[in-house]
């Protein structure tokens, strides 16, 4: 039996990981909407982002690849349209003055195929802003992850590539290929509190479902088990967990 989940739980994403649309917020801020423009927000999650851009007066159109997202987010937020589409592969027939995504395109491995859905939507000078994981993103995590699915004798599993994190120089170059001009990049650290005592296993239990194919709950709780002690050491300070996030911030101009 395969007890590999959907990889999207809503409600988990909104109690337990609600920093994500927190930090969001700044992102926002750099794609400073205005009253009346259309604007796509690629990979909306739970729609908290789109809403705080429709707040701004923009009309926006919301899309996720996951259908339980796409419900959820329109239940939170029925004057907003939200339709399930993958980041690689939409097409739609409107064009719009910019595209904003946060915290998706990491989970997007055809980033090529990504950049041209987002150019080919974008008018003529529009703007694309993004952030979501550079280079080295999450990494104590990944290699603790890694180590504990080696260690355990799940060598494929460990072997799976599920994350894209690209240093600013690669992805700034895929996007001056495509026609692009990136107007601003920057590459941080982002330290990030999670939630409770359980932070690092509830982090992991949501987000690493796509290194646990074909393994049973109990070598999934055993993997876990020694992520979380492992990690102990490094990640856990004074009471709290924390995941070192770092985080490409772009702001690219359609020529
Ligand atoms: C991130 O936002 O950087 C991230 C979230 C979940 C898994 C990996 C990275």
């Amino acid at each position: 039996m395969n007890t590999v989940e959907p990889i999207w739980n809503s409600n988990l994403y909104d109690s337990k990981h609600d920093f994500v649309s927190k930090y969001g917020q700044d992102v926002v801020k750099l794609l400073a909407p205005k009253k009346g423009e259309h604007i796509l927000d690629v990979g909306c999650g739970t729609g908290d982002l789109a809403d705080m851009i429709y707040q701004e007066g923009a009309f926006v159109f919301g899309i996720d690849n996951s259908p339980e997202m796409v419900a959820t987010a329109q239940k939170k937020y029925a004057n907003i349209k939200f339709e399930v589409h993958s980041a690689e592969n939409f097409k739609l027939t409107e064009q719009f003055d910019a595209v904003f995504s946060n915290a998706t395109l990491h989970w997007v491995l055809e980033k090529e195929k990504a950049i041209d859905c987002i150019y080919d939507c974008l008018k003529d000078k529009g703007r694309f802003v993004a952030e979501f994981g550079g280079k080295a993103n999450v990494e104590s995590i990944v290699i603790s992850l890694k180590k504990a699915l080696t260690e355990l004798g799940f060598l494929e599993n460990a072997n799976t590539l599920v994350w894209y994190f690209p240093s600013l120089s690669e992805y700034t170059t895929l996007l001056e290929k495509r026609g692009f001009r990136v107007c601003y990049a920057t590459h941080f650290d982002r330290p990030t509190e999670l939630k409770d005592e359980n932070g690092i296993r509830n982090w992991l239990e949501m987000f690493t479902k796509l290194f646990m194919k074909n393994l049973q709950k109990p070598e999934i709780d055993a993997v876990l088990d020694k992520v979380e002690q492992d990690l102990k050491k490094t990640n856990y300070q004074n009471g709290k967990w924390y995941a070192d996030y770092k985080r490409l911030r772009i702001l690219a101009i359609k020529q």
